[in-house]
């Protein structure tokens, strides 16, 4: 890979207008001291000293986006309640455009809350509703949808399964824009046939492709065969053994993982589909923009909880690889 090539596009990135579509979440996390049970029933109690909040889902993807430097805007729905509120002002500190944020109120916010005591996870409260968003709802984002569809030089679909994403939805989106990019749910797969690639990691590329496997023949095996079945570019990403890409004109590539220390490898899926979507809308091949989003999620799994990274890291990141063959 020429490396010049990788920072003129790299270098593009601001200058890009990025749609993510999908499941919005809120992350909580509740940080406190832990010295004494309680006397009320066996449990831990929680002194806590720091609350945090952090995008999730689809709004972690928008945010891996926005900290690449392009213009990122969201569409999902939240409930009518202090989550969504909270997402609402997240976003706007993030800068990402929610002109198509819709209330339903049928649905709470996806919520999920961490308690975390001397850096130790001890529970986890989960807030959601997983009931598709209304047929009213559905039109409304359409609507809002078709008004500003040509004005995205790339659509992701992060699909959660938590209701957002729709059939009519995708079908839409797939037949008016020609770089739509999807994180997919198995559940959902008749929704995204035809879009121009799809990301799913090894586990969900086997249960879209109903083969079982996880040596190099299988998963060959198992991106031919969704190759074949969706109609999209395919690349399968392997966690630790990093990435396969499947073309349609049946070229075929392995970028092993760029990853030097491992801490948490929480969202690097999000990484993943985020630079690739950047990449792409500077005019990156789909193997240029793989080259470059695995070293982003080689930088975010290095780094704690859920991450995200900019350009001048990535940059960084690349030359001192090549720095260390030459
Ligand atoms: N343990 C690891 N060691 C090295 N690199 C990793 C590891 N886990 C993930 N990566 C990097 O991140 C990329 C995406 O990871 P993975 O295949 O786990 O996605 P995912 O399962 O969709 O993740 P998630 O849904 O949790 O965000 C990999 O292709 C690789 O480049
Ligand atoms: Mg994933």
């Amino acid at each position: 890979m020429e490396t010049n090539r990788i920072m003129e596009i790299l270098d593009n990135f601001k200058n890009k207008n990025i749609l993510i579509i999908g499941d919005i979440m809120l992350d909580k996390y509740i940080y406190g001291d832990v010295d004494r049970i309680s006397p009320e029933a066996p449990v831990q109690v929680v002194n806590v000293k720091k609350e945090k909040y952090v995008l999730g889902g689809a709004a972690n993807v928008a945010s891996n986006v926005a900290s690449l430097g392009c213009k990122t805007s969201i569409c999902g729905v939240i409930g009518k309640d202090e989550a969504g509120k909270i997402l609402i002002s997240c976003l706007e500190e993030k800068k990402i455009n929610r002109d198509m944020v819709v209330t339903d109120k049928l649905k709470i916010s996806t919520q999920k809350i961490r308690i975390v005591g001397q850096s130790q996870q001890l529970l986890r409260i989960d807030y959601e509703n997983t009931i598709y968003i209304s047929p009213a709802v559905e039109e409304e984002i359409i609507k809002k949808l078709m008004e500003k569809i040509s004005l995205y030089d790339v659509i992701i679909i992060s699909d959660y399964a938590k209701g957002t994403i729709t059939n009519y939805i995708t079908a839409t989106i797939i037949k008016n824009n020609n770089k739509v990019i999807v994180d997919p749910k198995p559940k959902h797969k008749e929704f995204y046939k035809g879009a121009y690639l799809i990301t799913p990691n090894l586990k969900e590329a086997s249960a879209m492709s109903g083969i079982e496997g996880e040596d190099e023949n299988s998963i060959s095996s198992i991106g031919q065969h969704l190759l074949e079945e969706m109609n999209s570019h395919i690349l399968i990403t392997c966690g630790a053994r990093g990435m396969y890409l499947f073309k349609k004109d049946r070229e075929f590539y392995r970028l092993p993982t760029k990853a030097k220390e491992v801490y948490d490898v929480t969202g690097a899926g999000d990484t993943v589909i985020a630079t690739i979507a950047s990449s792409l809308s500077s005019g990156a091949t789909l193997r240029e923009a793989s080259y470059i989003a695995n070293y982003a999620a080689g930088i975010v799994v290095g780094k704690s909880g859920t991450a995200s990274t900019a350009v001048e890291e990535i940059k960084n990141e690349i030359k001192y690889d090549k720095s260390r063959f030459s």
